[in-house]
């Protein structure tokens, strides 16, 4: 037993913030900040590029102080030690959970079954390193002696989203060649993809944790049987690599052994952008960002690490959300960036949280009485403001807010910067403050309007207010800055799923649906068709009838 069983119901923590929530739950945070002009300070930190403020929450000094005593009462350190030290905390599955190791420096020792494993991950850093300046520069080249110009990565999950919302979001720095990304199993993903490239200036990347994945296998094979109407057979060793845990998979399919970038079992699938899932990553934007993301990563694994919980940036994050989660009952969560190049960047947390922490049954295998995952949704700012803001600001529903900005635009139009952060600011503060009746009135009075229709209007007008955010301003838009970024939300994962008395790095919860399918899929093509409930079996003989 590596991690505790605790239930945090049961921890003196718990039950004094029960109380607590009693007491604040109907306090203004507009009056808080009245009556405190300190708190902002109090409630925001500074480190590296990062500027956090969590002040508008609905929180007091007391709230701060019983979050971080549950954390410690959930004993908290101990299991980050556990995490990074490579003790095998995924238990269900018997595997460590090292994502840190794959962005710690070569002089770490991490020992998994005692062995070592950072010269492991520094030779598959190497072999990422040479293919990328042999690709990149034009070495490398396809079967008619052509350089490549076009990517394809084939994964799904973790496999496809880490690399896909990287890319997407790194591609300033982007080099001369294009990335494509194929995961869905509908053939006209895929087809949509061959219709833009040229066989001969193509590298494939075929990732699976596993080789096992349907999607990605059938992909893949849809893909090889079009280049080999182009290439011949040997000319696969020149087009395709795979990334896998899988040698023998692999093999069997037949990759060269020179074009295979192992993983290992001790990075889930969700968190494995950081070894060699991150190839398409360093091909399309060179190794150097790629390290830097890698670089950036770490220094917030040391924040983590090191950081006194009431500073620790990832720690506060998450006992915020099971603040609101558990105690004010929010049932999902926003993240908002106002960059347009994060546009993927809640897809893949959206994997991270709820595939890692959407579990009903706690570490002894009971069911669990209390709320845990997230129900995490968002889309870049300003665009967003112009599609759900209204509910987040005049609907029943409490949803808790992070708004992410950079203080630096990367082409520099200021114009438009400023445009943008005013945007963000404003909408913190009005989430905060609300609008109320006396303002409004006044404001319709300023517009000549007759008293009988401010009168009509004036409920439909008011803005409540009291909507938690927390704002987190980046210098720039660097690899460097989302890599911690990214490790931020990891760890945010990590620490939740301790309080919540969980195993975050196991995901049964994908398997029943993948099997009942292949099930299903069996059918289509006999007359026999299984039992099942009439819906199922309706819908099974439409599409036999339809197809
Ligand atoms: O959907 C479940 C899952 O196992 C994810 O966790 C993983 O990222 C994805 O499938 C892809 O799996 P693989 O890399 O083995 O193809």
């Amino acid at each position: 037993m590596i991690l505790p069983r605790i239930n945090p119901l049961t921890t003196k923590a718990w039950k004094a913030l029960e109380k607590h929530f009693n007491e604040i739950k109907d306090v203004k945070m507009k009056d808080l900040f009245a009556q405190d002009e300190s708190r902002a300070d109090k409630f925001t930190i500074m480190w590296d590029d990062f500027y956090v403020d969590f002040s508008k929450n609905r929180i007091n000094e007391k709230t701060i102080k019983l979050l971080l005593a549950l954390a410690d009462e959930m004993q908290l350190e101990e299991a980050i030690n556990s995490y990074y030290s490579g003790k095998k905390i995924n238990e269900t599955e018997d595997r460590a959970v090292l994502h840190t190791a794959l962005r710690a420096p070569k002089t770490h020792k991490v020992l998994v079954n005692g062995e070592n494993v950072i010269p492991k991950v520094f030779e598959v850093k190497e072999k990422i390193k040479k293919i990328t300046k042999e690709i990149v520069g034009g070495e490398r080249r396809g079967y008619s002696g052509k350089a490549f110009t076009d990517i394809v990565n084939i994964g799904i999950g973790g496999s496809d989203i880490g690399p896909a919302m990287v890319v997407e979001s790194l591609q300033f720095y982007k080099n001369h060649l294009t990335t494509h990304f194929v995961s869905n199993v509908d053939g006209d993903h895929v087809n949509e993809v061959l219709k833009k490239i040229n066989p001969e200036t193509t590298l494939f990347v075929i990732v699976s944790k596993t080789f096992t994945t349907q999607e990605t296998l059938s992909n893949a094979n849809t893909i090889r049987t079009w280049f080999l109407k182009h290439g011949t057979e040997e000319d696969i060793t020149k087009h395709f690599v795979a990334v896998s845990t899988n040698l023998e998979k692999v093999k069997a399919y037949g990759i060269a052994q020179n074009n295979i970038f192992p993983m290992w079992d001790w990075v889930g699938g969700r968190f494995s952008l950081w070894g060699a899932v991150g190839l398409t990553i360093s091909l399309a934007v060179g190794y150097s960002h790629f390290e830097n993301l890698l670089n950036g990563a770490h220094k917030m694994d040391t924040h983590f690490k090191i950081v006194d919980f009431d500073k620790n940036i990832p720690v506060l994050l998450a006992l915020l959300s099971i603040w609101y989660n558990n105690f004010f009952k929010a049932e999902s969560e926003a993240v908002i960036a106002y960059s347009q190049y994060l546009n993927q960047f809640v897809t893949y947390l959206q994997q991270g949280m709820m595939e890692s922490n959407g579990k009903s049954v706690n570490r002894n295998g009971s069911p669990i009485e209390y709320q845990t995952g997230t129900l995490i949704w968002g889309q870049p700012g300003t665009n967003s403001q112009h599609a759900f803001f209204q509910l987040i600001h005049q609907g029943t529903k409490l949803i808790p807010a992070d708004f992410i900005g950079f203080t630096e635009s990367l082409y520099g139009n200021k114009e438009h910067q400023d445009k943008l952060i005013s945007n963000y600011i404003a909408q913190t503060e009005a989430l905060l403050n609300g609008k109320t009746a006396e303002e409004i009135v006044k404001e319709l009075q300023l517009q000549n309007m007759s008293d009988e229709t401010i009168e009509k209007l004036l409920p439909f007008k008011i803005f409540t207010g009291n909507k938690p955010t927390n704002s987190i301003f980046i210098k720039k838009l660097t690899p460097e800055n989302l890599g911690k970024l990214i490790a931020m939300y990891e760890h945010k994962i990590f620490v939740q799923g301790v309080i919540w008395n969980i195993f975050s790095y196991d995901q049964f919860g994908v398997e029943l649906g993948k099997d009942m399918a292949i099930n299903i899929l069996s059918e289509f093509n006999t007359e026999f068709i299984t039992n099942r409930d009439g819906s199922t079996q309706g819908l099974l003989e439409y599409y036999k009838t339809k197809r």
